[in-house]
């Protein structure tokens, strides 16, 4: 199954009974028609949805670098990858559907960097706004620390105020910025880097 499978994406991306109804968990919601979010482990049989939200990104968007969508099998090959450091890989699903995922790696290959962890973090597109981003980030900050983690980065691609916003509310501060670091669809884009410690 591809990356940008259409009928695949059309499934996951058709709106259902989400649409704009869509909260995540939220304390103060005590609507039972409320859909909740719940964030768990990804598994095996999740791949496919995290391969077919993270290749339209990859595709159509600067939020990654990346510029070819990668198969099921090379996610799921990054999957394992995570996991075999110890690292959590989380979905978030709503009302049976898998709205986002995000996940922690290692920030740099040397050793020394073996306490400093990336985020990696992505909603489907017609979920975006409603929490589900914060839900997951939430919840990876609270493995990485009882993981023993000392602090999480995250690299933001090009110009994205609402991954700034959403890092920005859980605790993350500007910490570097590079001009023109990677090019995308012929345009120069910047990297700007934002961390929060993790103790
Ligand atoms: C970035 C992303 C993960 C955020 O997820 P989300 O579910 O939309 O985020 P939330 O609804 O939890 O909102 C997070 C914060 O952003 C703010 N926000 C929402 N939409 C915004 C917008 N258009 N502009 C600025 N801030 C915005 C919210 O107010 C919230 O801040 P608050 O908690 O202080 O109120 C999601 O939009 C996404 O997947 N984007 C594309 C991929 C991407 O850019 N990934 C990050 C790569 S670094």
């Amino acid at each position: 199954m591809g990356a940008l499978d259409p009928i695949l994406w059309k499934t996951i991306s058709s709106p259902g009974r989400l649409g704009y109804s869509v909260a995540a968990t939220n304390p103060a919601d005590g609507d039972p028609g409320v859909s909740k979010c719940l964030v768990r482990p990804a598994t095996r049989g999740d791949m496919p949805y995290v391969t077919a939200i993270y290749g339209n990104f990859v595709a159509t968007s600067t939020a990654t670098f990346e510029s070819v969508p990668p198969d099921e099998s090379e996610m799921e090959r990054r999957r394992r990858a995570v996991l075999d450091r110890g690292l959590p890989y989380l979905v978030a699903e709503l009302e049976g559907y898998i709205v986002g995922f995000c996940y922690a790696s290692q920030f740099r290959p040397r050793d020394g960097y073996r306490f400093t962890v990336e985020d990696s973090i992505y909603v489907r597109p017609d979920c975006t706004g409603h929490r589900v981003g914060s839900t997951l980030l939430a919840q990876l900050i609270l493995d990485c620390v009882l993981e023993g983690c000392h602090s999480m980065v995250a690299c933001i691609c090009g110009e994205n105020a609402r991954s700034v916003a959403l890092h920005a509310s859980l605790g993350f501060q500007q910490v570097g910025l590079l001009p023109e670091a990677g090019c995308k669809f012929g345009e120069w884009l910047r990297l700007l880097i934002m961390q929060r410690p993790l103790r």
